[in-house]
């Protein structure tokens, strides 16, 4: 039976790597810097640390001596990662120094092998269209420039130790567990709420953001790939399909029958039902960021033909499974409001 430590554990794809895990037969062991409030993984060996603490890192490889290490965690929100650059650093950054420093500490530089949760914020300012494991990368916040530290740690310590550790260039993907600070659940949760009258409109920033946006439950799949690969590499996972956040509104909002009609430009733009002529979407400055990626499409080719890996879902797919998900958490809701009125 193998072994794999998971930081991140309670995020939303350590959710769905752990679930696949188990069901290959590993022995689960997750991170949380909380762990007494990680829900629906009774099947995973919990333990607590940060990915500021050295010591405490280097305490748990050794005790768990994982043959797999997925860092999966990190301060993931990038719009946040303006108001807390140097925190961000520390854990997207140094936290993999810190756990890569550990495995070698701990003697085993040569046998446990370690995935980086590594992302599309890399290209940022994209360099060229769609984007590879060779396109030059340019990030766009403190996420990004995190982020890009932790790659060439990565690149770095597998050229200079040989350890087998690699990179997945992991493009947007979602799920019915993503939180609602990320732009998708806050949508799928609006359009469900909006529907059953809990709700009257979304407040969105940026429409015209462009993303390539896959499902958390195959992503998982194509990191333990990489790490099944007899040499490590680094992977860009993506669909290759690129779709605006008005896009994803849209498809949203159909899933509960509300078709949108658009009209206005920028802050002034708005999304009215099209029956009601109600807005059901407008624009909030409060939520454009500071500078912010625009168009990210991903070319995964390397990934399909190293680690016969291929996405199935379509961005239908995804919202139609969030948009489901969020109805029923609409309808408890609703029903809990009708029983204390
Ligand atoms: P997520 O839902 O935000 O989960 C990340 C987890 O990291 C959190 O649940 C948190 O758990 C943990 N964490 C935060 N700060 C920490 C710290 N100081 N020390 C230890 N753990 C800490 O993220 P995700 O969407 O599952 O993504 C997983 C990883 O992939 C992240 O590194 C993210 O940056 C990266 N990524 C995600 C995407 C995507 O589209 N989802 C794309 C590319 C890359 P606790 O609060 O329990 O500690
Ligand atoms: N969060 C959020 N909230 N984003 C909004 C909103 C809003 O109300 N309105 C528009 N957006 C736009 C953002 O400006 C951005 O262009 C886009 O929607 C996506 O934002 P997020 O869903 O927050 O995701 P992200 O692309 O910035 O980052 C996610 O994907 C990265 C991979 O490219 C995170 O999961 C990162 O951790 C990950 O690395």
């Amino acid at each position: 039976m193998k072994t794999a430590l998971i930081t991140g554990i309670s995020g939303q794809d350590g959710y769905y790597l752990a679930h696949l895990l188990s069901g290959k037969g590993y022995e689960v062991h997750g991170v949380s810097r909380t762990p007494a409030l990680v829900r629906d993984l009774e099947f995973v060996h919990l333990h607590g640390a940060n990915l500021t603490d050295r010591n405490r890192l280097l305490e748990l490889v050794e005790e768990v001596r994982p043959d797999e290490i997925y860092n999966l965690g990190a301060q993931s929100h990038v719009g946040s990662s303006f108001d807390q650059a140097e925190y961000t650093g520390d854990v997207d950054g140094l936290g993999v120094i810190r756990l890569l420093d550990s495995l070698r500490a701990a003697g085993l530089a040569d046998r446990t092998r370690f995935y980086q949760a590594s992302s599309s914020e890399l290209y940022g300012l994209v360099q060229e269209v769609p984007q590879s494991e060779s396109t030059p990368f340019h990030p766009r916040s403190p996420y990004g420039v995190a982020k890009l530290y932790a790659y060439w740690t990565v690149v770095t310590y597998r050229e200079a130790y040989g350890i087998h550790a690699s990179n997945g260039i992991l493009f947007n993907h979602e799920s019915p567990r993503r939180p609602t600070t990320f732009v998708t659940r806050k949508i799928s949760q609006a359009a469900a709420r909006i529907s059953l009258g809990l709700q009257d409109k979304v407040s969105l920033g940026n429409l015209n953001a462009r993303r390539d946006w896959g499902h958390a439950r195959e992503y998982v799949e194509a990191m333990w790939r990489m790490l099944q690969h007899p040499a490590p590499d680094d992977y860009v996972v993506a669909t290759g399909t690129q779709f605006s956040i008005r896009d994803f509104v849209a498809e949203a909002f159909r899933a509960v029958g509300i078709e949108l009609e658009w009209e206005g430009e920028d802050v002034h733009e708005v999304g009215r039902d099209s029956k009601t002529g109600i807005v059901r979407v407008d624009v909030d400055p409060a939520f454009f960021r500071i500078a912010d990626v625009e168009n990210i499409v991903g070319d995964a080719t390397k990934a399909k033909l190293n680690l016969n890996w291929e996405p199935k879902f379509t961005l239908k797919d995804i919202v139609c499974e969030m948009v489901e998900s969020d109805l029923k958490l609409a309808e408890s809701e609703s029903l809990l409001m009708r029983s204390e009125s």
